[in-house]
């Protein structure tokens, strides 16, 4: 019985980049539910099976052979699907959307449960999604909810992109926010929303480190 941090929140609200900065400060584990949800994805891409074949997904999601490598820093982490690194390869928006649509399937909800319940370990974790104050660990001590305005997301992501040297259109990004925030938050199973216990950041003027100081200092109480 560790303890565990969840970070729920839409797309581009920051949660990644926190999550990895609070498991390297604190010394805790990692797990990013979104990862799976993308992985689910990429195995159905290899295995040729397409997104409205429910009961194929949660045969893939219930048998996904995957895993997480932590390196010493504990800042980066590889990511092995069936013997092959992906880290990269499910962080394309492709990869994003397709991660949307299959997680809006309760059973392959369901079928990630306890895959997700198994991070938690010794000293603590830090969970990053959707539904982890809600759903996967609703015992949890500290829960944060991260938000901020989509034209806000859609600037970081498109700042993210141009960054890497990939093009990009703010326009095309800020619609593809905002079909998501939709999918996301109106889905019948495990809808986005804060659990009724989380605090509330709205990081649209807070830099990196204004939010990281927040939650430590919340984690710290
Ligand atoms: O940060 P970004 O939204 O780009 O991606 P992500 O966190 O990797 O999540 C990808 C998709 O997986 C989201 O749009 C959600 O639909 C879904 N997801 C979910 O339903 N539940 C989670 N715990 C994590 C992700």
């Amino acid at each position: 019985n560790f303890p565990v941090i969840t970070v729920d929140g839409p797309s581009g609200s920051g949660k990644g980049t926190i999550c990895s900065l609070l498991a390297r400060e604190l010394g805790w584990n990692l797990l990013d539910s979104g990862a799976l949800y993308r992985l689910v994805g990429l195995a159905a891409r290899h295995h040729g099976v397409v997104l409205d074949d429910e009961d194929a997904l949660v045969v893939l999601a219930a048998h996904l052979d995957v895993q997480f490598e932590t390196s010493a820093t504990q800042n980066e982490v590889t990511i092995i699907l069936e013997g092959e690194e992906v880290t990269q390869t499910i962080r394309t928006e492709e990869c994003g959307a397709d991660a949307s649509v299959i997680a809006a399937i309760g059973s392959v909800r369901e079928a990630l449960l306890e895959r997700q319940r198994a991070f938690v370990s010794e000293p603590g974790l830090i969970a990053d999604g959707r539904d982890m104050g809600t759903v996967v660990f609703p015992q949890a001590p500290l829960k944060v909810y991260l938000t901020a305005s989509a034209e806000e997301r859609a600037n970081r992501r498109y700042n993210q992109l141009i960054n890497k040297g990939v093009g990009a259109s703010l326009q095309t990004i800020l619609a593809d926010i905002q079909v998501r925030d939709a999918r996301d938050m109106n889905r019948a199973v495990a809808p986005l929303k804060p659990a009724d216990d989380a605090i509330t950041l709205d990081t649209t003027q807070l830099s990196i480190e204004a939010v990281l100081a927040a939650v430590l200092d919340q984690a710290r109480h």
